[in-house]
């Protein structure tokens, strides 16, 4: 894999078809979760350039309780602003995805009640759950300063980079 990334023009379909390859070249033959991770936010920054880009992962809460019970979403890699590092199931578009295991597009943030505004740039957002043995492992999150940027093509190509990750 070259260490530059291709980008390319297009329609967002043709962006996508063209990252999509890419991405899994960097992942191919990389067990390091993390470090895969941490591609995928920045090919998907450079392509896009999207405000904020990132994983969430479902990991336990520093409160004391029964394993699994006390889980939340904690900060993975990202690329952008700084961003809130906890978010509990349920809450804001992240623990929402979390909660219903669904793929949640937000065309108008300020209208998704609950929205935990981790910068006040963010005008629209697309959270894509990671499930793997019907457990939700953790969310992509993508957020950006246009309204209603996201739609079912950025759900189906988003949906396919993480069906390719190694959990
Ligand atoms: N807006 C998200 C929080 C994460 S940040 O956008 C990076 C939410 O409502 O869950």
């Amino acid at each position: 894999m070259a260490e530059d990334l291709l980008i390319a023009k297009g329609t967002k379909e043709e962006q996508y078809e063209s990252l999509l390859p890419q991405i899994k070249a960097l992942l191919e033959g990389e067990p390091d979760l993390i470090a895969n991770l941490a591609n995928i936010t920045g090919a998907l920054k450079e392509q896009f350039n999207w405000l904020w880009i990132g994983f969430y992962l479902v990991k336990p809460s520093c409160a004391k309780a029964s394993e699994g019970e006390n889980d939340e979403l904690v900060l993975g890699p990202f690329q952008g602003p700084v961003a809130c590092t906890r978010i509990k199931k349920g809450r804001g578009v992240c623990g929402t995805s979390w909660a219903n295991a669904k793929t949640l597009i937000v065309p108008d943030v300020e209208k998704f009640p609950g929205h935990i505004a981790c910068s006040s740039l963010s005008r629209s957002e697309i959270v894509v759950p990671i499930i793997r043995n019907n457990k939700v492992l953790g969310v992509l999150d993508a957020d950006s300063i246009e309204p209603d940027q996201y739609d079912n093509i950025d759900q189906k190509y988003l949906e396919q980079i993480i069906d390719i990750i190694n959990f």
